[in-house]
């Protein structure tokens, strides 16, 4: 388990299929999230797609819980990509509770992923890409530090017209600059809290 602040990572489980099943089918939270608004996936595709990522340590998948409720509210995957020997981490995240869209819970995720990314996995790099009109995604990737580093233009075709997909990027020394900063911002009144579950304590 993570915590950070509000919001409780855990590992994904058989029961949380039920709930994927709901939100992989959603078409507005898919076109944000894959590009594909319609996506119709059946319990037993879901079923196999968990069988094979069971297989795949490398890459972390967690259901987001909200620590007050300690009810699933949505997705996150970091996971580990080698570029010429240069460790990244790709992160990815959706709140599948709509209702939840625009409060601040995504940045609390994204830092909280780039918190495992340089702290804890010790990565180089991490990178995230987003639909043009994705612009929550944008600006959650902006303010957690990212840079647009590239474009595919006109890649998605989404209710009739062609869109650009942006990547970004940010390097562990640029995060590092500013990691308090967004901690602070973030974490608000339980920075103190996380910092305490951080610390090593000697002797
Ligand atoms: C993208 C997502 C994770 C962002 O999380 P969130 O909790 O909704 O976003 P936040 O409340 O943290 O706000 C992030 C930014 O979006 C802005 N924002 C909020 N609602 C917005 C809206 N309706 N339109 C445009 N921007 C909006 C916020 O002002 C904030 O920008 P700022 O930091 O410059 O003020 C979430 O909206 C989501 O799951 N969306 C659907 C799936 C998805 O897009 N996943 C990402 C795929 S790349």
């Amino acid at each position: 388990m993570f915590q950070f602040g509000n919001v409780l990572f855990r590992p994904m489980e058989k029961q949380d299929l039920e709930l994927l099943h709901m939100w992989e089918n959603d078409a507005e939270l898919m076109m944000y999230s894959r590009s594909r608004p319609l996506t119709f996936l059946s319990m037993i595709q879901l079923e196999k797609r968990f069988e094979e990522r069971l297989k795949e340590e490398k890459h972390l998948r967690f259901i987001i819980e909200l620590v007050d409720t300690m009810k699933p509210i949505g997705i996150a995957r970091l996971e580990q990509r080698d570029w010429d020997n240069v460790k990244t981490g790709h992160i990815g995240t959706y709140i599948g509770k709509k209702e939840l869209w625009g409060r601040g819970i995504g940045r609390q995720i994204t830092v909280a992923l780039l918190e495992m990314a340089f702290t804890q996995l010790n990565m180089e790099r991490c990178d995230a890409g987003s639909a043009e009109y994705n612009s929550r995604a944008y600006k959650t990737l902006i303010a957690c530090g990212f840079k647009k580093s590239g474009t595919y233009r006109k890649i998605h075709y989404v209710n009739g017209r062609k869109w650009d997909h942006f990547y970004f990027d940010l390097l562990r020394e640029e995060y590092l600059s500013v990691r308090m900063e967004l901690l602070r911002l973030t974490l608000r009144d339980k920075l103190e809290q996380y910092l305490e579950t951080i610390r090593i304590s000697e002797g």
